[in-house]
């Protein structure tokens, strides 16, 4: 695709698409006057020859105003509006504006999301701006501009400094990276030992502990870089999922910071992010890939089909496997989290000991349940106690921890013989178990896959994985407004590439 000025020959195929979208309220007269009007900058996509979109400023002082921006709807979710966007800012920057404003309808859900996830936030509203509908417009504004670009340039060459930072459950963490790869700081503090005696995360003390940890976190991470606020590039920031009083700590703090230094704010999500602490390991690693995603809060199957874009393949009905190990540790006493213990304790077991149930195992979809598993583990122990008999306790961690990964290898080789993925990545603080990692390496080995797993510092919850990711989301152009909030249920997979 080619980005380059419009010009008289390009007006049929821009008023076709003009008149494509819904919007489209351009007439040929209209785009003719404004092309050679003062301060205007047009540009067209093309593809094969072919006008794919068009988008053009008027710039006055320091303001941007996008006249109009539309992309063919036979050439959506290609990034060519993206592009136009960028494209544009460039060329408003170049003639002196600092900053972007533009019209939009409330129900145009498409452009709303594009602008969106190109910083842009809703500053205002013009009533009845649309005569023919009467409808209002949402008066967006722009981050920026300079800073931005220069960031995202920065990111295109492998250049960029990022902070990045991660409150989503129970680490409060930050990074500071360059070039989405070089990690010049990473500092986590983990609030285990306040959630250790209720036996799991709870909320409000996890919203607590971060607020009281966040500064001096981000203060040691750039101490430790030798690097100045004055340095980065952009602030990069956890934006969901996760425990919502938890991510609006990081959040908060990112978009304050943001907006202090004027420099972009990049949101990443959070699983995404641990797919990326496998790359952070092996740089090598290519896409299309399987990820096991396996933590306290997730069990989920993914397709990574490129760097960006996901697709879940199936995920937990009900318990996460990190929860089950910590919900069966709390049962039989053994501390929190449990899944270190646990799986200690099952190397010293019979793990066909007891005869635990896998659930889902062949229920011909890649979805776990593990909630059944822990009710026959707590119905054993029960059974047991009511008979008198000792627990044999390291029988019962082998043998529930195999009911576990039994299930977790079997879809995850599943799935990467589905979509003939090159490599499996184990991610997520279950990824620290041995009879996983072991079990799984052997199954795929046999099958030419690679499985690739993250050293523990970042399987678990941190900051760096976070920076990896953003460093691609910013050179592709994704960057949040300062309206941005915390997402607790933000989905992985249908990235929106408008
Ligand atoms: O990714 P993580 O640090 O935090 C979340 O985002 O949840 O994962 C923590 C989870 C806990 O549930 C913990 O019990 C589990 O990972 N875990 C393990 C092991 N080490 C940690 N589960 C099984 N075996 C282990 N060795
Ligand atoms: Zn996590």
């Amino acid at each position: 695709m080619i980005i380059r000025p419009m010009s008289t020959t390009d007006l049929e195929a821009v008023v076709g698409i003009e008149a494509s979208c819904a919007a489209g309220t351009w007439t040929p007269a209209m785009f003719q006057s404004e092309m050679t009007a003062p301060g205007r900058t047009w540009l067209v996509a093309e593809h094969d020859d072919h006008v794919v979109g068009f988008g053009g400023i008027m710039v006055v002082g320091r303001e941007a105003h996008v006249m109009d921006l539309a992309v063919d709807p036979a050439a959506r979710e290609r990034g060519v509006a993206r592009t136009l966007v960028w494209e544009l800012a460039e060329a408003a920057v170049a003639a002196g504006a600092t900053r972007m404003t533009l019209e939009v309808r409330p129900s145009n859900d498409a452009a709303r999301a594009l602008y969106a996830s190109c910083g842009f936030d809703v500053r205002g509203r013009r009533p009845g701006y649309y005569p023919e509908t009467g409808e209002d417009a949402l008066i967006l504004w722009s981050r920026p501009l300079p800073a931005t670009l220069e960031a995202m340039r920065a990111a295109r060459a492998g250049r960029e400094l990022i902070l990045a930072i991660e409150t989503s459950c129970d680490e409060t963490a930050a990074s500071v990276m360059r070039g989405g790869s070089e990690e010049l700081a990473s500092v986590v503090a983990t609030q285990v030992d306040f959630h250790a005696r209720f036996g799991g995360v709870v909320p409000e003390i996890a919203s607590r502990k971060h607020t009281e940890a966040i500064v001096g976190v981000v203060d040691e991470a750039l101490e430790r870089a030798g690097v100045r606020v004055a340095d980065l590039h952009a602030i990069a920031v956890t934006h969901g999922p996760g425990l919502v009083g938890a991510l609006v700590v990081g959040v908060a703090y990112a978009k304050g910071l943001a907006l202090a230094t004027d420099l972009p704010l990049v949101g990443v999500n959070h699983l995404e992010g641990h797919i990326y602490a496998a790359r952070l390991q092996e740089p090598d690693l290519a896409p299309p890939l399987v990820a096991l995603v396996v933590s306290g809060g997730h069990t989920m199957l993914v397709k990574v089909m490129d760097w960006g874009r996901y697709e879940v393949l199936g995920k937990t009905l009900d318990d996460a496997a990190g929860e089950a190990f910590d919900k069966v540790a709390k049962l039989l006493g053994l501390g929190y989290p449990g899944g270190p213990v646990i799986s200690r304790l099952a190397a010293e077991g019979d793990a066909a000991a007891i005869d635990f149930p896998r659930a889902m195992l062949r229920s011909g979809d890649l979805d776990f349940s593990l909630s059944g598993l822990k009710t026959a583990v707590i119905q054993y122990v029960e059974r047991e106690r009511s008979a008198g008999r000792e627990l044999a306790v390291p029988d019962i961690a082998a043998s529930f921890q195999a009911a576990v990964v039994d299930v977790q290898i079997a879809k995850a080789v599943e799935a990467a013989v589905a979509t003939e993925a090159r490599a499996v990545v184990l991610a997520g603080g279950v990824a620290a178990n041995p009879a996983l990692r072991e079990g799984l390496r052997r199954a795929l080995e046999h099958r030419g896959i690679r499985l690739s797993v993250p050293p523990m510092g970042l399987c678990t919850d941190n900051a760096s994985m976070i920076a990896a990711a953003a460093h691609d989301r910013l050179a592709g152009g994704y960057v949040l407004g300062l309206s941005a909030d915390a997402v607790p249920g933000l989905r992985l997979g249908g990235v929106s590439r408008v």
